[in-house]
């Protein structure tokens, strides 16, 4: 299905709130002076009547009370690493993810920098991506890298994602160039399914050599003469599905090759910073995925010198039931319950492979990476089904808290994880639409967050309680707690209920805790969303906690993620 740009604008779901002084000055309204003396006089009226409103309001509305929840933080126990990759992004050539999102061509009169947009690498900059994975997804195994470097680029359908054109204009060099912006890491995934390993070996020479072979030679004519750093490599993708439909044997065959000839051979990443080699895992919790988890692992635990891997990849999307229905913007407590109750279940997968994982690797040499998961809701109405538009709501925000959290607890196992996806695609960081760009509220949890990248797990206990809505129950309360680089006590809370504020009561051990304060992220409605004309819908806003003897005292908003730093 053809989808254009201006289809796409019309496909963003827009807020109805318009400002009268907004409106009156598009329209070239100026009140005369007569209109103006009367609505003085009217002005107290008006505001005696409108106080009054709110007193009714407020005496009939239900009193909600506050929910009382003690937290316990013994800050002298130090756990796990909270690796910063949990923070990592992905972004696929599908849709708008890449081209619009981040690649505009340097002749665009969108600001860029060499065709890479400024006001999406200023954004990105401040939450500090640590990697970004990157060319998918699905497309990384139908993508051949030769496509996408030098003057003349291959033009190419994307039959995975649209059937559109691929101009191949954001190549290697474009999304080193986005990685160097944005101050990130590269997570490149090469093609198992449909290239070769020598495709494959001879890209990682051509980014990664020194010497003076003819791929390094052509990197450097194509403008590059310094080798590029490659972090992370991912060796397929989803190949028991969009990535080859390959049984776990005959992956594991495939990929023991490509471990051993796809080489990195920048000198910077020889001793220390080696790359990471992430092998495909499991995309659920069924048998065909503990199978694949099994046979990999159990591979592992015999490998020889002539391979190795770093990481087992795990793909999972709070989706409830496929094909994705459930709506991004314009729904209630209902789905609200639901989606986070889905979302829960992460935690139930990630014990389940890491216990596999554990028997076969007790040491954990090999991370768990869950390079691909958040919410994936139905498209946005007239937008292209294949381009995985969807708006993004206060419920992602707190839906990706949870997922944080969850990765945090399991710290010691997991040591990389990317939302999918960063920009215009799924659960993203950013919209845009032409010139227009606006931030999410998943964007401000990412931001909210960056305090626990690289920090060190801290444990916390409290009871939960519970929010039941209908069929759904869930936990009231989740709560994270970790040693910043920064040397202060971070803790994040998230009041899941929607209905119910909370009152937090902090016991912190190992400090002198005085007092505490950061953000906090709520919004009017479970489904309230930014906009490119509303874009302040869901933001921050500062939080702090006050003393009580010992204690500190936090006031929680109903449905809240709150981030906040404890001074001693
Ligand atoms: O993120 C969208 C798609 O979901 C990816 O391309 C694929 O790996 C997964 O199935």
């Amino acid at each position: 299905m053809a989808f254009t740009l201006a289809d796409r604008s019309q496909s963003i779901v827009r807020s109805p709130t318009v400002h009268a002084d907004t409106l009156s000055s598009r329209r070239g309204f100026v009140p005369s002076s007569s209109v103006r003396r009367l609505s003085r006089a009217l002005r107290p009226l008006l505001m005696r009547a409108f106080l009054v409103v709110l007193t009714v309001v407020a005496i009939a509305a239900p009193r909600m009370a506050a929910q009382k929840v003690e937290l316990s933080i013994d800050a002298s126990k130090p756990g796990a690493k909270i690796d910063r990759n949990l923070f990592g992004q992905f972004a696929e050539h599908l849709g708008h993810g890449i081209y619009d999102g981040i690649w505009v061509g340097s002749d665009s009169t969108i600001p860029n920098t060499r065709g890479i947009r400024n006001d999406v690498v200023a954004a990105l900059k401040a939450i500090h991506v640590p990697n970004v994975r990157w060319p998918g997804g699905c497309f990384a195994d139908g993508y051949h890298w030769r496509d996408g470097i030098g003057p003349q680029r291959v033009v190419r359908l994307n039959p995975d994602w649209g059937g559109v054109i691929e101009p191949n204009a954001f190549g290697t060099h474009e999304f080193m160039d986005f990685i160097d912006q944005i101050g990130s890491e590269a997570y490149v995934s090469v093609n198992v399914g449909s290239g070769t390993v020598h495709e494959a070996s001879d890209w990682l020479e051509y980014m990664t050599a020194a010497q003076a072979t003819t791929l390094e030679k052509e990197r450097a004519a194509n403008g590059h003469p310094a080798p590029y750093k490659v972090a992370l490599l991912g060796l397929g993708n989803e190949s028991w599905d969009c990535g080859g439909n390959m049984t776990p044997e005959y992956y594991l065959d495939r990929m023991k090759r490509f471990s051993h000839f796809v080489r990195n051979y920048n000198p910077a990443q020889m001793e220390k910073d080696q790359m990471l080699k992430i092998a495909v895992g499991p995309g659920g919790g069924e048998q065909r995925w503990t199978d694949w988890t099994e046979t990999v692992m159990k591979a592992y635990q015999q490998h020889t010198w002539s391979w190795d891997i770093n990481g087992l990849s795990m793909h999972s999307y709070t989706v409830v039931k496929w094909p994705p229905a459930f709506k991004s913007v314009g729904f209630g407590e209902d789905e609200y319950a639901q989606i986070l109750k889905t979302t829960l279940e992460m935690d139930d997968l990630i014990k389940k492979h890491s216990a596999i994982m554990e028997k076969y690797d007790p040491q954990k040499k090999v991370a768990l990476v869950v390079d691909e998961w958040g919410g994936w809701y139905a498209p946005l109405p007239g937008s292209n089904p294949g381009f995985l538009v969807q708006q993004n709501s206060l419920r992602d925000a707190i839906l990706a808290a949870l997922n944080i959290n969850i990765f945090a607890r399991h710290a010691d196992r997991v040591r990389g994880a990317n939302i999918a996806q960063m920009i215009n695609v799924l659960q993203a960081m950013i919209l845009t639409d032409h010139e227009k760009m606006v931030l999410t509220p998943t964007y401000y949890v990412y931001k909210m967050y960056v305090p626990f990248q690289d920090s060190t797990f801290v444990p916390v206990s409290f009871d939960a309680g519970s929010y039941k809505h209908n069929d759904f129950t869930l936990p009231r309360i989740d709560a994270m707690a970790a040693k910043g680089k920064d040397g202060k006590l971070w803790v994040e809370i998230t009041n899941v209920d929607p209905q119910h504020a909370a009152e937090v009561e902090l016991n912190v051990t190992g400090i002198n805790a005085k007092s505490a304060s950061g953000e906090t992220l709520t919004a009017p409605k479970v489904d309230s969303v930014n906009t490119f004309e509303a874009p302040n819908n869901v933001v921050p806003n500062t939080i702090s906690a006050r003393a009580q003897g010992s204690k500190l005292i936090l006031q929680l908003e109903p449905k809240s993620v709150t981030v906040i730093s404890v001074e001693q």
